[in-house]
């Protein structure tokens, strides 16, 4: 169906494990990335790694040569260091989207996917999962980037009639996820404890997120891109919600010994309540949540116990 994939941000956790499944499918893939924050080891051997920004015209220009479908994933990837540098997330995370959007027109390209994010939505009143037409508020620069490059995403797919399928991911989950100290809740709480530290709850921790496995976050990509839709935008999540009181529990208990959380003031721009209501991308792509936490978190502490990050 398609040949040659350019993967934007594939040294990164979702975009290296989307890269693996893809070559898996049989198909070429380009990797774009600066290694701001991934790594060169992540990129698979057998994809083509070019080393570049996505807001240099030269470096895209050279990435997309002979591509048929592009998986925009590059993005700095966090709401609270956005709230302070809203420039920097701007230049990368629409700028960077304009950037590869302009160099798209009238090349090979056939279907563009996009890396959005939960974070367009508004807040919710309580923990009920909220669909696509829920309103679109962010409380963040970064949900205001990633909803502005939405918008440019569908209306050049409209101009130009490349197919664009805008994919908003929920917290994402799983091993190879870019550790820093500000995203990845799990992560960041698995670290701290095989650390010897206690993990740290902003807020009374019972604000709710639906953890999502990066497997299926994969498998929402490989299915909106076999869609025949020509645009779609679409919640990927389980569904379901988790506290972060009760990630921090369980994993006091998996790894902490005698460990418990520690809380501290809450953050601004982050959503109290965070959980996809999953019915269009069901009925559209036929995806479902495969994984689960339950089945999935001893392999995250496991990897973390036998690669620690220094
Ligand atoms: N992880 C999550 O929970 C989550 C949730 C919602 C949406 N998303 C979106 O999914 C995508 C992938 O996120 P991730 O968790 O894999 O993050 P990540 O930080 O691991 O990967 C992002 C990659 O983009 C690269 N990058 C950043 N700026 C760049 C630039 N100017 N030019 C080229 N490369 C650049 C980084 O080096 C990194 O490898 C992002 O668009 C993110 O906004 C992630």
């Amino acid at each position: 169906m398609y040949k040659k994939a350019l993967v934007t941000g594939g040294a990164g956790f979702i975009g290296s494990h989307l890269s693996r499944a893809l070559l898996q499918e049989g198909l070429e893939v380009i990797v774009l990335d600066d290694l701001s924050m991934g790594k060169p080891e992540n990129v698979p051997e057998n994809a083509e790694f070019l080393r570049g920004d996505i807001r240099s015209q030269e470096d895209m220009e050279r990435a997309l040569r002979g591509v048929d479908v592009v998986f925009h994933e590059a993005a700095r990837v966090s709401i609270r260091s956005s709230l302070k540098h809203f420039y920097e997330d701007a230049e990368t995370n629409l700028m960077g989207t304009l950037n590869l959007l302009r160099c798209c027109a009238g090349r090979s390209i056939k279907k563009l996917l996009f890396a959005s994010s939960m974070a367009v939505y508004a807040d919710c009143d309580g923990p009920t999962p909220i669909s696509e037409a829920y309103k679109l508020e962010p409380i963040s620069p970064y949900g205001i980037s990633k909803l502005a490059s939405e918008k440019y995403c569908r209306q050049f797919s409209s101009d130009t009639g490349i197919s664009c399928q805008i994919l908003r991911y929920f917290n994402t989950y799983g091993v190879g996820q870019t550790f820093t100290p500000y995203v990845g809740v799990i992560t960041i709480f698995v670290h701290r404890l095989l650390d010897g530290k206690p993990p740290v709850i902003f807020g009374d921790g019972e604000q709710r997120r639906d953890f999502v496995h990066v497997h299926d976050i994969v498998a929402a990509n490989l299915q909106a891109m076999k869609s025949e839709m020509p645009l779609g935008t679409y919640n990927v999540g389980t569904g379901r919600g988790t506290s972060v009181r009760e990630i921090a529990e369980l994993l006091c208990e998996k790894i902490g010994g005698s460990q418990r959380p520690e809380y501290a003031e809450a953050q601004p721009g982050e959503l109290r309540y965070s959980i996809a209501d999953t019915h269009r991308i069901r009925a559209d792509l036929h995806f479902h949540a495969k994984e689960t936490l339950e089945c999935r978190i001893d392999e995250v502490i496991e990897h973390y116990r036998k690669h620690p990050v220094s």
